[in-house]
């Protein structure tokens, strides 16, 4: 039922690199990543995914990942991409609930909640990504809110369905910002959704979820953010877009 809990590092390139400068990262990932236990998702944009599937090849423990996809198998949904397009072109994983889509495109846990169906319908694993804006931290209410993100979004999945998820604890004040969040703050929060986990779907698919710390991971505090003993990996955004970072990154396990 639930799965082996796997270390991870994914690279959120979010709206960055051109085509070709996209392939040329991926290659150098390819070039300087030694062989590893950790999974190594790489999640480019949409157009890049289909010529990074033909680089990452054949490669064990790297995979590909998206950044969004749409709840609905095909459509007249100008502009969007589904599920199964995203597995055609060899993709294994989505992001899901990223605090930007939240911001800018207005997603919230109903339509969140559709879109993991969507995703784990076509075998796609969400990254499901939760975590607090600033003045919500600093209202204590933190736990909370967290709670009810995956509250809205997960926790109508059978255990069977949510063994297929990973969350990513994304502080929105640790985005982009430089601002980490401190392992003991990260780990009181990873211990927390744990527990959730644990509350509703028992001790045995809690132990088995992957947790990933998202929010301003460098080389430099990734190795003491990784050494507790419930963050599982991270989601990393502007440190994936230089391959000597991301790759020090996944060595930090
Ligand atoms: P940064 O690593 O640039 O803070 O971004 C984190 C993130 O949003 C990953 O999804």
């Amino acid at each position: 039922m639930s799965q082996e809990r796997l270390k991870i590092v994914a690279g959120n390139w979010k709206m960055h690199k051109t085509y070709q400068e996209g392939r040329d990262l991926a290659a150098s990932i390819v070039e300087k990543l030694t062989p590893t236990q950790t999974m190594v998702v790489l999640c480019p944009p949409f157009i890049h995914l289909k010529g990074i599937s033909t680089i990452i090849n054949d490669i064990t423990h790297l995979e590909l990942g998206a950044q969004n996809c749409h709840f609905a198998e095909q459509g007249a949904y100008t502009g969007e991409v589904s599920a199964p397009m995203l597995r055609s072109v060899g993709c294994r994983w989505v992001i899901l609930g990223h605090s930007e889509r939240r911001e800018y495109f207005g997603e919230d846990e109903a339509l969140l909640a559709k879109k993991v169906d969507a995703a784990l319908a076509h075998e796609l694993r969400p990254i499901f990504c939760c975590g607090e804006k600033l003045e919500v931290r600093e209202a204590g209410k933190h736990v909370e809110l967290v709670q009810q993100q995956l509250q809205g979004a997960l926790f109508h999945l059978s255990a069977e369905q949510f063994g297929r998820v990973v969350i990513a604890y994304e502080p929105v004040w640790a985005i982009g910002t430089g601002q980490t969040a401190t392992p003991g703050q990260a780990q009181e929060m990873h211990a927390a959704i744990r527990q959730m986990v644990a509350d509703k779907y028992g001790s045995e698919v809690a132990d088995g979820l992957s947790i990933l710390y998202g929010g301003s991971v460098k080389p430099a505090n990734a190795k003491e953010l990784f050494a507790r003993p419930d963050v599982d990996g991270g989601l990393i955004g502007g440190a994936s877009l230089k391959a000597d970072d991301f790759v020090a990154i996944v060595n930090a396990f």
